[in-house]
């Protein structure tokens, strides 16, 4: 044991440390709402470093993430950083060292209420107390006076009876706890505590959907149909949303209130101590007040250490900075926005976080990685530094199959709603369960034949190549991202990787 640590300290020695380049890992855990842009962000990292660097995230919850920042039984954390979606509990927080450990805000999301009730265009109103009697199945048809009261409207286009079915969540989710904790708070006499959590006690004759995907299908495939998803899921799948009476006693939908800073509101009008070191557990941003405000909304934080000195390796300490520091970066965030759905944390709370990330303790002498998004001539090649300049051809070529793709989609999307004119006279009709019917639809029984037919054909053949181009794409995706981890497996076992250039 001695010896052999003498023979290592002693290579150690000797090894020029020019020569010898191990790998910079750095790695979290946490929940998996924002897992696919964290992803995202240390891919792009780990393509525009000089140096081999490592980064990884592993899904696995809020709880779980916040179990591995406390640490195992010797206290000592097993995640760098966690990641969650609620804040860490008063006992927990009272667990650690005044003042240690941060709650970094990072991404907003925005939870709303979508239905396929054919309202002929008309907002459907709800209030949080109509809202959890109609989830509690005290309300049971969209005619009822409960909800003509908020949509008098609703009497000129459905029958009576319209029945409502109730679309929830199966297993575990974030959103069912979101939305049940918005209204036990807005409506605790129709919404017990009880009935607060990620899973619950769910009447029997409501639907249970699994997944997101799973919640469009149920509310899709059954007319009159109300459930629950992220905002940006739920608008990606071109569902309709209700309007949600808010705090300031506005009906708003939460594509309106994204579309007016609404979403942020909630961050802005939260009870967030001044201090991010602070103990957040009682932090809320549920039904918070603005005329704008969109009232079911769920703060992501990244918790971290303020002495990231328990890291041994100085370079993998500043790289959880650099990569803090990512997530309020334009370069790197405005991708979750875009592609997740997610609403970056700005203003005054993002420059706190900054000014927090920026004075976290690391080891003497630990080196420096910034940015490159303008070529920095020289500079930009230093070993610490992670230039955007940096791409790998899988990254570059996906990204145009992406775009070919999108197109395609757009193509079919247009055919589709040509075939669905030729196929109906004025539009949709959903009676097939009797209940329901949408004014004015009708069937135009003389559809011309001739125009489907070749409408058909066009479309086909686009699904084909469509299907092509994504098996491409899957193709060079596996054989590029192997041939990466191969190379980074080699250079960890060996810790010997080319020595960098010289000047
Ligand atoms: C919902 O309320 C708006 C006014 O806020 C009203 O214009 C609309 O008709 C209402 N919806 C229904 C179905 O009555």
């Amino acid at each position: 044991m001695k010896f052999s640590v003498a023979v290592a300290s002693v290579i150690a020695i000797l090894a020029p440390t020019s020569m010898a380049q191990s790998v910079i890992s750095i790695h979290g855990s946490g929940t998996t709402n924002p897992s696919k842009c964290y992803w995202h962000i240390m891919d792009q990292m780990q393509i525009q470093a000089k140096l081999p660097i490592r980064m990884t995230y592993r899904g696995v919850g809020s709880s779980t993430g916040q179990a591995e920042f406390i640490g195992d039984d010797t206290g000592i954390s097993t995640n760098m950083f966690a990641s969650g979606d609620l804040p860490i509990s008063a006992e927990d927080f009272a667990s650690f060292e005044s003042g240690s450990i941060l709650h970094l805000p990072v991404l907003l999301g925005a939870i709303s209420f979508f239905h396929s009730v054919p309202t002929g265009g008309e907002k459907l109103n709800l209030s949080a107390c109509l809202l959890a009697k109609i989830l509690n199945r005290k309300v049971t048809d969209w005619t009822d006076a409960a909800v003509i009261d908020e949509n008098p409207n609703l009497l000129n286009v459905l029958r009576n009876p319209s029945p409502i079915t109730v679309a929830r969540r199966v297993l575990g989710s974030s959103s069912t706890a979101s939305i049940t904790e918005y209204l036990h708070k807005v409506c605790p006499e129709e919404w017990p505590e009880e009935l607060v959590g990620r899973t619950i006690e769910w009447p029997v004759d409501t639907v249970p959907c699994e997944g997101s995907g799973g919640m469009t299908d149920c509310i899709t495939s059954m007319p009159g149909t109300i459930g629950y998803i992220d905002s940006g899921h739920g608008h990606a799948e071109g569902l309709q949303e209700i309007e949600l009476l808010n705090a300031a006693n506005n009906y708003i939908s939460s594509l309106e209130a994204s579309e007016r800073g609404g979403i942020l509101a909630a961050a802005e009008n939260a009870d967030i101590p001044t201090s991010l070191d602070a103990d957040f557990s009682s932090v809320n941003f549920m039904n918070q007040g603005g005329t704008n405000t969109w009232p079911i909304v769920a703060m992501t934080y990244v918790y971290v250490k303020k002495d990231l000195t328990f890291i041994q390796d100085p370079a993998a300490q500043t790289l959880v900075k650099a990569f803090l520091t990512a997530l309020y970066t334009d370069e790197y965030i405005t991708q979750c926005e875009e592609e997740f759905g997610f609403v970056r944390v700005d203003g005054e709370l993002r420059e706190k976080a900054l000014a927090e990330i920026e004075s976290l303790t690391v080891s003497a002498g630990a080196p420096e990685w910034t940015f490159e998004f303008e070529t920095i001539t020289n500079e930009g090649q230093g070993d610490y530094v992670i230039s955007n300049k940096r791409e790998s051809y899988s990254e570059a070529e996906q990204d145009m199959m992406l775009a070919d793709i999108a197109v395609l989609k757009a193509e079919i999307d247009l055919l589709h709603s040509e075939m669905d004119i030729v196929a109906s006279g004025t539009g949709h009709t959903h009676d097939e369960d009797g209940n329901i019917v949408a004014i004015g639809s009708a069937y135009n029984n003389a559809m011309n034949k001739d125009s489907q037919l070749q409408a058909a054909l066009v479309l086909s053949s686009i699904s084909i190549t469509l299907w092509i181009l994504t098996i491409i794409a899957l193709l060079v995706r596996c054989v590029t991202g192997s041939h990466t981890n191969t190379n980074l497996a080699m250079s960890e076992t060996a810790k010997v990787d080319t020595p960098p250039e010289t000047a």
